[in-house]
């Protein structure tokens, strides 16, 4: 029984328990939502690179703010993102701004 919630917990865990990104997840919501056919972490494809992104909004104010407002409201090239899961969203900003 004990056996048992130790693994369960060990299992829902993602690595060790600090506030860094979660980067399998952040890219695992980017393939789910298709975001990879155009964006690249360090490639720029159709849409630019994450890298690109995150030094565009890391040189304005309250970048991370910025850029959940700009994942979720949509732009012109594209909606916003599907997910309302708000806390998977500012883990995703979080993560392009480490690129
Ligand atoms: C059909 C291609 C395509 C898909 C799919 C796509 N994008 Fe884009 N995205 C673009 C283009 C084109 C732009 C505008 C040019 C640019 O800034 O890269 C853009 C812009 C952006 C920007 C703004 C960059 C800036 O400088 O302000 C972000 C952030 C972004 N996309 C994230 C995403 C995410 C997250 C997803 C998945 C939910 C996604 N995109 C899906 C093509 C795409």
């Amino acid at each position: 029984m004990l056996e048992k919630q130790v693994d369960r917990a060990a299992q829902s865990s993602p690595g060790p328990a600090s506030a860094a990104v979660d980067a399998p997840a952040a890219e695992a919501l980017l393939k789910a939502e298709k975001c990879v056919k155009c964006h690249d972490a360090v490639k720029s494809k159709k849409g630019s690179s994450f890298k690109v992104t995150a030094a565009k909004y890391k040189a304005g104010p309250d970048a991370e703010a910025a850029l959940i407002k700009r994942l979720t409201a949509g732009s012109d090239d594209h909606e916003g993102i599907a997910t309302k899961d708000a806390k998977a969203v500012k883990n995703l900003a979080e993560w392009i701004l480490a690129q």
